[in-house]
């Protein structure tokens, strides 16, 4: 078995904020696929290790909780719930988003795009900058969970508002911030409000049949998910709903105002649209890395993990593993494998919302490109990153549209 050389290196692959080291992510993949940093967390650089590691999960547990922050079993995410536990809960997540529930915000999202384009355009018209990510992606995805889960559609900007208090805070590593503790303590407003929304269903006779009734509802081994996996469950998936998506939206508008030929290629042959989402979902990764804590001393592919070490998932960095991308640095529309990616993950938490996410991105850009014939961004744009480790977006997008 392999004793491991620590990397004679330094870094810290939660220091993303200047921007996703790249080029460290290369260096691994050539010459330490599996390493360890001087601080003693793992890093797993190469897609066929990070897919393995992911169905393993009964040695990494995902968690972004410090070391000994205790969660209580009921107000756990679901991403940290063990088996065989989280394969029920996963089954009542599936059935929220499965796909033959889309069909019915297909129209909803379009209309949407289109009402969000009409405005972004008359503004630019008049002379002005509009900030994309602001004005015509953030109300994308809040809204299409909301519709979803049965929550008011005008709401949406508060969803997006709370889920980013929740994401840019303190409360997923410390499971408490300066408010108080856990979800209710740390964050009243937002808790408050998915309460509600569980006991009016409660107190109706005739609840509307959407997902949040659907999940009061359901049983687990014949009992049902108390008040508290209640709201978990839903605020969880209103985050994730939201904080991943819209980055790939962003990342694809991006694309589009700075890859030279992409909107009129696109526009010819919007058969490729759906291979651009991909595309950006590879190469643009929205997760960078996701953080796992062994759970037990075991060997994983010749490597000696020992209980409660970190392991990151370098999943931008498995996106870009040259022994499956040929010329991975590049954006191509004619990737043989367009989906083989590792951008949702693997093994049995792979992202239960990969097709509502293809389809909000499938739908923008549509929309962008059948709107536009030019897309800008202001002189002198430079990219800011979002204020997230993990998470990989621009803050703002202020950018010049053209109608067709
Ligand atoms: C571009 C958009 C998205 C990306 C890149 C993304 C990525 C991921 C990844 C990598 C995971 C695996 C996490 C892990 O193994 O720890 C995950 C899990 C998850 N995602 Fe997504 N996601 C996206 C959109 C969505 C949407 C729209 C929803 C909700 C409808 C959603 C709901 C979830 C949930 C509930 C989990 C936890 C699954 C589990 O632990 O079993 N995601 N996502």
């Amino acid at each position: 078995m392999a004793t491991e050389p620590l990397l004679d290196f330094d870094w810290d692959p939660m220091d993303t904020g200047t921007g996703i080291p790249f080029d460290v992510y290369a260096r691994l993949r050539r010459e330490q696929p599996i390493s360890k940093t001087r601080e003693g967390a793992w890093f797993i650089a190469c897609q066929a290790d990070l897919i393995a590691a992911t169905k393993e999960v009964d040695v990494f547990r995902a968690s972004m909780r410090e070391p000994g922050v205790v969660v209580p079993p009921e107000e756990m995410l679901i991403s940290e719930i063990p088996e065989p536990r989280h394969g029920q809960v996963r089954k009542i997540v599936n059935s929220a988003v499965a796909a033959h529930r889309l069909g019915r915000v297909e129209d909803f999202t379009r209309d949407l795009a289109h009402q969000l384009f009409d405005r972004a355009i008359a503004k630019s018209e008049g002379g002005d900058f509009v900030e994309l990510v602001k004005e015509v992606v953030m109300p994308v995805p809040t809204s299409v969970i909301a519709v979803l889960l049965g929550a008011p559609v005008e709401d949406y900007a508060l969803w997006g508002s709370w889920s980013d208090e929740v994401v840019q805070g303190d409360y997923p590593r410390f499971n408490r911030n300066e408010r108080g503790e856990g979800l209710a303590g740390a964050h009243p407003e937002f808790t408050a409000y998915v309460d509600a929304m569980i006991a009016a269903r409660r107190a109706d006779p005739d609840p509307p049949m959407d997902f949040t009734t659907r999940l009061l509802q359901t049983e687990i081994d014949g009992v049902r998910l108390s008040d508290v996996e209640l709201r978990t469950v839903l605020i969880f998936l209103l985050l994730s709903g939201n904080e991943t998506t819209r980055h790939l939206l962003s990342n694809l508008l991006h694309r589009l105002a700075t890859t030279d030929g992409l909107l009129e290629t696109l526009r010819d042959r919007p058969e490729l649209i759906p291979n651009a989402v991909e595309e950006s979902l590879r190469l643009d990764s929205v997760i960078i890395n996701l953080v796992r804590t062994v759970v037990r001393d075991s060997v994983f592919r010749g490597h000696a993990m020992q209980e409660g070490e970190r392991v990151f998932f370098g999943v931008a960095s498995a996106n870009r593993d040259e022994s499956i991308y040929e010329a991975p640095e590049e954006f191509r529309l004619d990737r043989p494998k367009p989906k083989g990616h590792a951008a949702f993950g693997g093994g049995p938490h792979v992202c239960p919302g990969a097709s509502l996410a293809r389809l909000e991105g499938r739908i923008v850009l549509e929309v962008a490109v059948e709107r536009l014939s030019a897309l800008s961004l202001e002189p002198g744009f430079t990219w800011e990153k979002v204020p997230v480790f993990w998470a990989n977006g621009p803050s703002r997008l202020p950018a010049r549209l053209v109608a067709r």
